[in-house]
């Protein structure tokens, strides 16, 4: 049986039970999904507009291009590009500025 994956996203004071693909980007979940999220650039990790909290679970490691973003912007540790990141655990918790 395969697994199932989901993440319970914080928004706009609201909360979603999302389903969650682990094959595309976080971003590409909740696009999907209809939450509101910036992506200006469209998924190019240039824009920072699709920036979340990862506040439970794990996903995958920030690659260089995310990694110049986020020293540039001060980004706080838990603190990621959502075009760029994939989840690893089946949980997540995750909020959208
Ligand atoms: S959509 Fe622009 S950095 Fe993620």
């Amino acid at each position: 049986m395969k697994k199932k994956y989901s993440a319970r996203v914080r928004y706009a004071g609201e909360v979603a039970s999302v389903p969650i693909s682990p094959d595309v980007s976080l971003l590409e979940n909740f696009v999907r999904a209809k939450l509101p999220i910036g992506r200006s650039c469209n998924g190019e990790g240039i824009c920072t507009t699709c920036r979340v909290f990862i506040i439970r679970g794990e996903v995958t490691k920030p690659q260089e291009l995310e990694e110049v973003r986020r020293v540039e912007r001060d980004f706080a540790e838990n603190e990621r590009l959502s075009c760029q990141c994939k989840a690893l655990s089946l949980d997540l918790d995750i909020e959208i500025p």
